[in-house]
């Protein structure tokens, strides 16, 4: 949750989608107690208290409120407080107790809404988001809840997957292990497909191409029969208020549809921190993850040709480290026209999509995307791989640019297309205004959410009766 901790883009979703539904229903968030959420949180009271199980060890619930929103926090400071990142220790590795750590947040989900932990409130409704919670829809139907849930899957490359020897401790008894589990394994995330009401994913493109092997991870035939019985949908990601270029606290040159002065400052601001020359060319950015998913292999070939042309690439991101090395060794091959922030950093991630004039997003899958989206709004064109949610969000021609097959020949034609369309300017702004003006609020995903949550009580009245 982007308030406290953030991994990725579910933390700017598990900020937002809870505030634009905070006043159309009495919703709360539940994470776990990370360092970042104990001290992001001084006021914490405590409510409640989930009793150890197996070998879960008992954690007590603290609330606290974050923009409004209530939120439930999983304190045990055993599984959650020991520095690096919610899911990898410093080096990079996953922390070996995760199925413990996750089993304890998916089973507090569960004996919340089953109403034994000592609180007085309980959901009508778990809305689940990925692994790392899914198992509680399994643990609902395991403890006779009729309490529904709705699991919305981000990416269906994280599965949480564990030994099944780890189904002892996590209390799941061989038989109930049955059902979740994928070639020998756990899978918290199958856990959530199978047990879970409705399944939904982030996008409607990326909703139907996970039922094919291509993007099905080994789930897409349970998948397939979600979807031919209605219990497979998407609903487009928004983003918050905050991505605004007339506002933007980030930004010190603040721009709008009808002024490119501040766009224009912005960028050579990106330019100096990363010491490129001032260059009138057009300045196409990374901003991501470094992991394969991001088709990171593909913007670092197009680098020469950039280059070449006349225009210049900043990239920033952390992730995997021959990533990290290949990044960085573009920018000691072209000095002047690559330049790299290594790591994470909000406020210079915002200066980039507001100064840079394209956005490559080569994802080989991508769910939904959020980056394309702030680009857009600050009017800067993604050019993407059109699969998932960049189908969904990214009008070729109009707000951005898509190519149709994930390597390097397609991009390369999508980025002369990106030069030739900089070389007009007045079809530039006019894309830049489109896509500024392009709908994307949470509210309207908010919306369809609520109608989500309807829909899956209704379809549960029946089987009360
Ligand atoms: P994913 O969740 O798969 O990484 P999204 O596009 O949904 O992809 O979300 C990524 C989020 O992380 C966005 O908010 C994006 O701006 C942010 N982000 C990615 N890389 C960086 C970075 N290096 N520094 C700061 N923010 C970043
Ligand atoms: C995942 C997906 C990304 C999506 C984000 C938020 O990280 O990779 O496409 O935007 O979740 O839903």
């Amino acid at each position: 949750m982007a308030d406290y901790v953030k991994a990725g883009g579910l933390g700017d979703v598990a900020a937002a989608l809870p505030r634009a539904l905070r006043t159309r229903s009495d919703v709360r968030v539940l994470i776990p107690g990370y360092d970042e959420v104990i001290a992001g949180a001084p006021d914490l009271r405590l409510v409640g208290r989930v009793p150890a199980r197996a070998g879960i060890p008992a954690c007590d619930i603290g609330e606290t409120l974050a923009g409004g929103v209530p939120v439930l926090v999983l304190v045990c400071p055993g599984l959650f407080q020991r520095g690096g990142s919610p899911y990898v220790d410093g080096s990079g590795q996953d922390w070996s107790d995760n199925a413990v750590r996750f089993a304890a947040l998916s089973r507090a989900a569960a004996v919340i809404a089953c109403g034994n932990a000592g609180m007085e409130w309980q959901p009508e409704l778990l809305h689940l988001n990925d692994w790392p919670c899914a198992l509680a829809a399994a643990y609902l139907r395991w403890y006779g809840s009729d309490v529904p849930a709705l699991l919305t899957v981000h990416n269906l490359a994280y599965q949480g997957l564990f030994p099944l020897e780890d189904a002892a401790v996590l209390g799941v008894s061989p038989e109930q292990a049955e059902s979740i589990t994928f070639h020998g394994r756990l899978s918290f995330l199958q856990a959530g497909i199978v047990h879970a009401d409705h399944v939904n994913t982030v996008s409607v493109s990326y909703a139907r191409q996970i039922t094919g092997p291509e993007q099905g991870c080994g789930l897409d035939a349970l998948l397939s029969r979600h979807a031919a019985s209605g219990r497979l949908s998407g609903i487009v990601n928004g983003i918050d208020s905050s991505w605004d270029p007339r506002t933007d606290m980030h930004l010190s040159e603040h721009f709008d549809l009808h002024r490119w002065e501040g766009r224009v400052a912005n960028k050579r601001r990106v330019q100096r921190a990363l010491g490129l020359p001032h260059s009138d060319g057009p300045l196409f950015a990374v901003v991501s993850r470094l992991v394969h998913q991001k088709g990171l292999d593909l913007s670092c070939a197009v680098a020469h040709q950039i280059a070449a042309a006349g225009g210049q690439l900043a990239i920033i991101g952390g992730g995997e480290p021959r990533i990290e090395a290949e990044v960085a060794a573009l920018s000691r091959r072209f000095p002047s026209s690559v330049g790299v922030y290594p790591g994470f950093d909000e406020g210079f991630a915002r200066k980039m999509f507001a100064g840079a004039d394209f956005l490559l997003m080569p994802s080989r899958f991508e769910p939904c995307g959020l980056s394309q989206m702030y680009a857009q709004r600050f009017g800067c064109l993604p050019i993407a791989h059109a699969t998932g949610g960049l189908i969904d969000t990214v009008e070729d021609g109009v707000t951005g640019l898509l190519f149709n097959s994930a390597d390097a020949d397609s991009l390369r034609r999508c980025v002369q297309r990106a030069f030739r369309t900089y070389r007009i300017p007045g079809l530039l702004s006019a894309m830049r205004r489109a896509a500024m003006l392009r709908p994307s609020s949470w509210d309207l995903a908010g919306t369809e959410y609520l109608r989500l949550y309807e829909r899956v009580l209704d379809a549960r009245v029946p089987e009360l009766q």
